[in-house]
């Protein structure tokens, strides 16, 4: 079974979340709708609800994360479930164990689910061909392959002001080579609609017969933004480059860093988007990360709702996915 096929149970319902890319738009859109009825628990005083009470939930991950991991532990905790975190500085993996021992080993401990980060693709995939039924997998970012959770935040971060995906330009602008996030954002918003989703990048940034996935490839900044709605910005991945891929830190910034003259080409309303971690200075400049357009940190802070909304739709059974 591929990664898509995987990811769905016989009666059509979400049981493991590895990928966009084979998704229906249907998944999509209950997954942006439970996330909207979950804003709300993060304005309340008690910020629970009981919805996975019982479930333990275990974050396992090999690569370092401060935003993925701390919003699906919040997440977690807020829909009630018992949340272990684990450091893999500690883990038996650095004596010798191998990640699926591991993960047999956590299951032993009746683990419901495990959101996995790992430096390589196809991992969330093995381990979720590897566990029983009962257990399900959320892939929290596989090498270069995909990140579907911080897609999903994404589009439901642009949907909260642009619900109109017909007529939504997107321009997603840097490393796309090595970007987990671009591929799932380009799933993401081609399943949604969106009129027109642009790369641009350097050629040496760019992965071969990229086209190939219905974008329109540009190689500078200035007939790129022309008129967009949303650029979203990456970061360069300089740990998983190989040689040399720019001439330079400085001439990368001043042809693709976004500055408020560039954004100029674009929409006056356009929507400023970056996953995070953000390299002030080399693909953003300050005053756009902080100026009025940005929407980095409620990227942020729309994630929680968003992973609350998978996991409630993996382990909250029938009812959670009849409800909405
Ligand atoms: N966007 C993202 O995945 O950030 P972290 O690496 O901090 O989780």
């Amino acid at each position: 079974m591929t990664g898509a096929e995987i990811q769905y149970d016989a009666e059509g319902g979400l049981h493991h979340f590895l990928t966009i890319e084979g998704l229906s738009r249907e998944t999509l859109l209950q997954i942006l709708d439970v996330a909207e009825t979950f804003i709300d628990v993060g304005h309340r005083e008690i910020k629970k609800v009981p919805l996975l009470r019982g479930k333990t939930v275990v974050n396992l991950f090999f690569e370092a994360s401060t935003r993925t991991r701390t919003t699906f532990e919040i997440a977690a905790k807020r829909l009630s479930a018992d949340v272990i975190n684990l450091n893999p500085l500690r883990l038996s993996t650095s004596k010798g164990e191998t990640v699926l021992d591991t993960v047999n080993n956590l299951e032993a401990m009746h683990t419901d689910l495990f959101v996995v980060r790992d430096s390589y693709s196809g991992a969330a995939y093995l381990v979720a061909q590897h566990v029983p039924p009962h257990v399900s997998i959320i892939n929290a970012g596989d090498g270069r392959h995909e990140h579907p959770t911080q897609a999903m935040l994404d589009v439901f971060t642009i949907r909260q002001h642009r619900p109109d995906f017909d007529n939504l330009k997107v321009a997603i602008v840097g490393d796309i080579l090595h970007s987990r996030v671009a591929r799932s954002q380009i799933h993401a918003l081609k399943i949604l609609g969106a009129e027109e989703i642009r790369l641009i990048a350097p050629k040496t940034l760019l992965p071969t017969e990229v086209e190939r996935l219905g974008v329109t490839v540009f190689n500078d900044m200035k007939s790129g933004l022309r008129d967009v709605d949303v650029v979203i910005m990456l970061r360069l991945q300089l740990e998983r480059m190989q040689g040399s891929l720019i001439a330079s830190e400085q001439e990368y910034f001043n042809l693709y860093g976004l500055t408020q003259e560039k954004l100029a080409q674009a929409r006056p309303d356009v929507l400023v988007m970056h996953p995070g971690p953000i390299n002030r200075g080399l693909e953003i400049a300050s005053e756009v990360a902080d100026g009025p357009n940005s929407l980095i940190l409620s990227q942020v802070t729309n994630g929680i709702a968003v992973r609350m909304s998978v996991m409630a739709l993996l382990l909250g059974g029938q009812s959670m996915r009849k409800e909405h």
